[in-house]
């Protein structure tokens, strides 16, 4: 399929209310699929967002093996998540770094949950019921706020944690994202 344009904050598409899928199986869900996994691997993602791509629809896809942008994260299987709900498991925050394909070069220090469940279905519409803690928690709290209109940096308490990998990493490559 289709490396796509992945959108820019400051991009109005980057801040609605995307909508639920309601028929799952079909062509198109599959090409849109497609599309999010070939441009997430392209730019060694963590996670993918419709929205990101344009597409108003409550779909997002993410996890890896090992992800050069994020070298210390364990590893997190590759899911295929739609119409997602979220429930915390404690009221337990933890920051960690974070960065997003549509903020390209940067990062920035997000409190989290650091445990909850989450359900949604698969690209066939079964249904997925997981609870998960650490990264993976958080990976799937930034791409859903992608379908809620939110990016991460409006998630940042203190925004002197927050600024160009090059300079709050030095000699860390963090990819060119
Ligand atoms: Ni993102």
């Amino acid at each position: 399929m289709a490396i796509r344009d992945v959108l820019k904050m400051g991009d109005p598409r980057l801040l609605a209310l995307s909508a639920p899928v309601d028929e799952f199986g079909t062509p198109e869900l599959t090409d849109l699929l497609t599309d999010m996994r070939d441009t997430m691997r392209h730019l060694n993602g963590a996670g993918l967002a419709a929205p990101q791509i344009g597409v108003g629809l409550r779909v997002v896809i993410f996890g890896f093996e090992e992800n050069p942008r994020y070298p210390e994260a364990d590893p997190v299987p590759f899911t295929v998540l739609i119409n997602p709900r979220l429930t915390p498991l404690s009221e337990a925050l933890e920051d960690g770094w974070e960065g997003c394909l549509s903020v390209p070069g940067m990062r920035g220090l997000v409190p989290r949950y650091r445990e909850l469940r989450y359900t949604g279905f698969d690209a066939a519409g079964n249904p997925i019921d997981r609870s998960v803690k650490d990264f993976h928690a958080r990976v799937v709290q930034h791409e859903v706020d992608h379908l809620d209109g939110i990016l991460y940096p409006r998630r940042i308490r203190d925004l002197t944690q927050f600024g160009f990998n090059e300079a709050l990493f030095p000699g860390e490559d963090l990819a060119d994202d």
